[in-house]
């Protein structure tokens, strides 16, 4: 990321909270993921990102093909305004108007239930679906993985099947190892014991979401289904996703930011490319500072690894108060003046852009502002 004297030579002056993206870093993770990903396409995880014109700069790269939305509303807007070709919306959903909306255009939704298959049916019969498979593992009956679908491989087949015979266009399996690519390597608020349970749970589980890939595709094809996609992974397990002989295609969107959180993966090599900057406006004590607003607290369980971490100038703590709602107090040796910007990095990528309407786009010396998804009037979520 851009050096502090660059941030402090642009920001300094302007109206705080500002976000911005340093596009060397964001285009250097560009091509770590290219690299990375290998013969499988890249889908842009849309949530990741909220900023069309960055998801359309991203689509300009060749192995980089459609997107992966977390809304119906959001994949129709992105295809209906001629940023996507191709949306694959990874959630299921429930609303009918938001079904049509999404089919009307064209995406792909999400199934994993003989219930979707009718929720569908009844509003767009001819709809494209996607089959979401459970690749997680079970030890001692309890699942290593996200809590999203149940579906086994046989159990994917007789779904797609089924909704092939009612007329819906099967087109890909979506099998997402959350229990791998959204779980740390390495937390604040674990002990180096978790973490090595963390590595052998990891490790095993990779092995059954191969399997489980495997028999998918196999099913299928035998079923007769053969231009289907399979999509997998996402940024924390993109180094181990083009040694998956089953997938296609890799879902990757945080990894062009490349927030806080996933410092603590060991993943493909990347570098901060989006923060914020807030502005110093006192100092309550010689070693700390207070800066306004900050707390951008990331979803997900409650710990350190959701809080925004202070990134520039160098060698910067959040005090015992954490990032505030109005005020944040950090501290550091660094000596600095009322006005200066601090720099965070959020916990998460796409979350920072709900918090902002522009994003600085610095070009080693140009920067141009592009509006956010909430910028644009759209909040999905
Ligand atoms: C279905 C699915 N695929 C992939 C991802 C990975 O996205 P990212 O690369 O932003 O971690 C996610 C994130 O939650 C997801 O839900």
């Amino acid at each position: 990321m851009i050096e502090y004297g660059r941030v402090k030579e642009e920001f300094t002056g302007s109206d705080m909270p500002l976000a911005f993206v340093d596009l060397a870093a964001f285009e250097g993770n560009a091509d770590a993921v290219a690299e990375a990903s290998d013969d499988l396409e890249v889908r842009v995880v849309t949530k990741s990102l909220r900023c069309r014109r960055l998801i359309e700069r991203l689509l300009e790269r060749d192995s980089f093909e459609d997107v992966m939305c977390y809304s119906g509303y959001e994949a129709a807007w992105l295809l209906n305004s001629g940023v996507v070709d191709d949306a694959l919306v990874a959630y299921p959903i429930a609303n009918p108007d938001e079904i049509e909306a999404a089919a009307d255009a064209d995406a792909t939704l999400m199934v994993d239930s003989i219930e979707h298959l009718e929720l569908i049916e009844d509003v767009a019969a001819d709809a494209g679906v996607c089959i979401d498979l459970d690749v997680s593992s079970y030890v001692a009956g309890q699942r290593v993985g996200a809590l999203r679908s149940s579906l086994t491989p046989e159990e994917a087949r007789d779904l797609a099947v089924d909704a092939d015979e009612r007329g819906l266009e099967v087109r890909g399996v979506m099998g997402y190892d959350a229990q791998i690519a959204g779980l740390t390597d390495r937390t604040p608020n674990r002990s180096k014991l978790g973490d090595v349970v963390v590595e052998a749970l990891k490790n095993r589980s990779w092995q059954t979401v191969v399997e489980k890939r495997e028999a998918v595709r196999s099913y299928l094809e035998d079923a007769g289904f053969r231009e289907l996609f399979y999509n997998g992974g996402g940024t924390g397990s993109l180094h181990l996703c083009s040694g998956d002989p089953a997938l296609t295609e890799a879902a990757v969107g945080s990894a062009f930011y490349y927030p806080a959180l996933f410092s603590y993966h060991d993943t493909v090599e990347l570098e901060p490319a989006a923060a914020y900057c807030l502005e110093v406006t006192r100092q309550p004590e010689p070693d700390v500072y207070t800066v306004r607003g900050g707390g951008y607290t990331a979803s997900g369980p409650v710990g350190p690894d959701k809080e925004p971490q202070p990134h520039l100038p160098e060698e910067m703590t959040l005090s015992r108060e954490g990032a505030g709602e109005v005020q944040t107090p950090v501290e550091t040796d660094v000596d600095l003046e009322l006005g200066d910007p601090v720099v965070f990095r959020h916990a998460k990528a796409g979350e920072l852009c709900e918090r902002f309407r522009e994003l600085y786009l610095v070009d080693g010396d140009e920067v141009q502002s592009v509006d956010t998804y909430r910028g644009e009037g759209r909040c999905f979520m």
